[in-house]
């Protein structure tokens, strides 16, 4: 995906490709583990009486391993359409889970089929958020729950901006986060998902799950989120940014939110 993505660019081969150079990485590192941590801890009584188990967008495992260590008896399966993805994700979760390789826009699950669907930092992927999220609720059982996180991945980026000043960050964008999405205009994609979520007839909660990243942390971060995305004949100049940027806010940190949207189709 390009800086100048739109929707149209969205397809499921371009989402591959992209996703593809992260497959081995992604979710490594500090500030993906506190994020996750943030989550489990914030959805721990959701977790624990899960019985089957959905994670859409499960790229390479890192909350199915979660949720097929979680006590008492269940099923796990994970769906992305990356298949590198999802070969990661075998290696990480092993023989335990069910992993399928699909499109979140046609699940290829009977109505009803689970009672905790998780979709982490996926729906800013999909064009037609409303239809997906509706595929979502057809699979979802009464009583059960579906949860969506509602950010662009786009927080830190927005803080190293204003620490780095606007100058440097119009270089370091350039470079370093070249294949970041650009933020739209009206973008408040958390009240798109709510609103998604009720459109599909489901009571809505929204919960925040804090966690805490350092300067180093974020350094460490744009190595595995960023530099693999990188083309060769860059990278040298990037990694000299990087070291810079690295050196930059040393002692700062940062505490995020990451939002949840939770919906419940009653009993
Ligand atoms: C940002 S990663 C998040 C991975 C994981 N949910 C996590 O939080 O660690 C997004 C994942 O969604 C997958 N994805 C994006 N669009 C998809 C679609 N339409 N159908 C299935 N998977 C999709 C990508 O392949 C990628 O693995």
């Amino acid at each position: 995906m390009d800086p100048s993505e739109t929707s149209r660019s969205r397809t499921p081969s371009n989402i591959a490709a992209y996703f593809g150079r992260l497959a081995g990485t992604y979710g490594d590192g500090a500030y993906y583990g506190n994020r996750r941590a943030a989550v489990l801890d914030a959805l721990a009584g959701e977790i624990a009486s899960a019985r089957d188990m959905l994670d859409v967008g499960c790229g390479n495992g890192a909350y199915l391993t979660k949720f097929v260590a979680a006590a008492g008896n269940r099923t796990v399966t994970g769906v992305d359409l990356t298949f590198d993805m999802l070969l990661s994700a075998r290696e990480r979760v092993g023989p335990k889970c069910r992993l399928v390789n699909a499109d979140v826009s046609r699940l290829p699950f009977k109505a009803a089929s689970f009672d905790f669907i998780f979709a982490s930092h996926v729906l800013q992927f999909v064009a037609d958020v409303e239809s997906v999220v509706a595929e979502f609720a057809r699979c979802l059982q009464r009583g059960g729950v579906m949860i969506a996180t509602g950010q662009r991945d786009d927080s830190v980026r927005q803080m190293l901006s204003v620490i780095v000043g606007q100058e440097k960050w119009r270089e370091y964008r350039e470079v370093i986060f070249r294949r970041a999405e650009r933020r739209e205009a009206d973008a408040r994609p958390k009240d798109r998902y709510q609103q998604a979520f009720l459109k599909a007839g489901l009571r809505v909660e929204e919960r925040a799950a804090p966690f805490t990243v350092t300067w180093p942390e974020i350094a460490e971060w744009i190595n595995i989120r960023w530099r693999p995305l990188i083309p060769a004949d860059e990278r040298e100049r990037a990694d000299a940014m990087i070291g810079e940027l690295a050196k930059m806010g040393a002692s700062q940190s940062l505490t995020q939110h990451e939002p949840l949207i939770i919906g419940r189709r009653d009993g």
